[in-house]
């Protein structure tokens, strides 16, 4: 995603021990070619001196509502950027900002502008559980900022950190900037289910039979629809890749965990991709306890699993748009048309295995697009978001009746 390159980005940064994280935040923007204009409240300088962030972004940092007795002018600051960044926001700041407030630099230029505001909240798990917070946050959002909710980890004081507090990472902050940025609402207002990965099926309490799938291909969908404003809920087996910030996640194991996880998901879905490899066999007999090697070599059984596409064929709404993949060998076009009709799909996206650059883990994919109305599209080795991308043009065309 080049989304950032050239953009102005508003970077504010507030008096929290998280701050120092914002330095690497600001650092990986800049070297994406992002314009911050990074603004600090008089408490943020008690943490990390402006000159830090001077080199990494290599423009001037602003501090003060009034600079050298004249009025700075916040209102340019606010216009010419196009989204502002509040990294971290500590609960004082909240309030401020909830409250409409203009008292200092940061403040004024939230109120004067009329970019995307994004608050990155880091503050005590306490703070963060108060109602005074709460309602503060509530506020922001009914305003239309949107405010990260606080990881849970480590806080700074040592003896603290059970709850929700510590500001989320820069590289998941830098995800959520290029997504904004860069946002189109193909799919706004949508709901979109993405399958993701292999599952496993239990052999005995210890082992299990799975398949090469990373889930890198569901991802790239889920994010890809995140960004062009779909509500998305990713239903993932056991993943090589993180997930995108903001989407529901729901983890399962087995193909018959999936199946299930599918059926609860269906009401309301306007979308269904089903990206994941779900195992097609299971062991029939699976073990409780651990197979014991003295006992020989043992004979393994397997069974079908559910094929969660058919088996859940009747709980889609009508209307629900369905995406299937095909991995095949040989003959990917029949294949992929023969299972588009036996499992009622809308599309398929069919993709060759064991093929150079495509398929399980690899960062790129070859793949045709068939409708259920259409020709076969043939496309050339592309990045899987290039894929994603791809494919959900052709599902907002289906969806808008193109
Ligand atoms: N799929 C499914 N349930 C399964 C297996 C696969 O819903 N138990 C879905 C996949 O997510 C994919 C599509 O069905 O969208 C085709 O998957 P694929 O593995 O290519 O085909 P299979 O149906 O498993 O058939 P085969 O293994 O014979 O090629």
């Amino acid at each position: 995603m080049q989304a950032i390159e050239g953009r102005r980005i508003l970077l504010g940064v507030t008096g929290g021990i998280a701050s120092y994280k914002t330095v690497a935040v600001a650092r990986q923007l800049a070297q994406r070619g992002a314009l911050v204009d990074v603004v600090m409240t008089r408490s943020a300088r008690e943490f990390v001196g402006a000159i830090t962030f001077e080199a990494v972004t290599g423009r001037a940092v602003h501090d003060a509502l009034i600079a050298e007795g004249h009025a700075l002018d916040h209102i340019a600051l606010a216009r010419e950027n196009e989204l502002v960044v509040v990294a971290p926001a500590t609960a004082d700041f909240i309030a401020r900002a909830a409250a409409g407030r203009a008292d200092d630099l940061l403040a004024a230029c939230l109120v004067a502008t009329s970019a995307p505001v994004l608050i990155v909240p880091a503050m005590n798990d306490r703070m963060w559980a108060h109602p005074q917070t709460t309602a503060n946050v509530a506020r922001l959002r009914e305003i239309g900022y949107t405010v990260l909710d606080p990881a849970v980890g480590p806080l700074a004081s040592p003896t603290e950190g059970a709850g929700p507090g510590r500001m989320r990472e820069p590289e998941e902050i830098v995800e959520i900037v290029e997504r904004t940025l860069s946002a189109d609402a193909s799919l706004a207002g949508l709901r979109v289910v993405v399958t993701a990965g292999p599952t496993r099926e239990p052999m005995d309490a210890v082992r299990f039979i799975s398949n090469r799938s990373s889930g890198r291909m569901g991802v790239a969908l889920a994010a890809e629809a995140l960004r062009r404003g779909a509500a998305v809920e990713l239903i993932a087996g056991p993943l090589g890749v993180p997930v995108p910030h903001g989407c529901a996640v729901t983890n399962v194991e087995t193909t018959g965990e999936m199946a299930a996880a599918v059926r609860d998901a269906l009401p309301g879905t306007d979308v269904l991709v089903m990206a994941a490899a779900p195992a097609d066999f299971r062991p029939a007999h699976p073990a409780v306890a651990k197979i014991k090697k003295e006992h020989g070599v043992p004979a393994l059984e397997l069974e079908r699993t559910t094929d969660i596409l058919v088996a859940t064929r009747d709980a889609r709404p009508p209307g629900c748009l369905v995406v299937g993949f095909a991995l095949e060998t040989e003959d990917i076009e029949a294949n992929a048309r023969a299972k588009l009709a036996a499992k009622g799909l809308d599309m398929i996206v069919g993709n060759p295995a064991g093929e150079q650059g495509a398929g399980f883990g690899s960062e790129t994919n070859i793949v045709t697009i068939i409708a259920r109305t259409g020709d076969a599209e043939h496309l050339p080795l592309m990045s899987k978001g290039g894929v994603a991308a791809a494919i959900l043009d052709r599902v907002a065309g289906l969806r808008h009746g193109r």
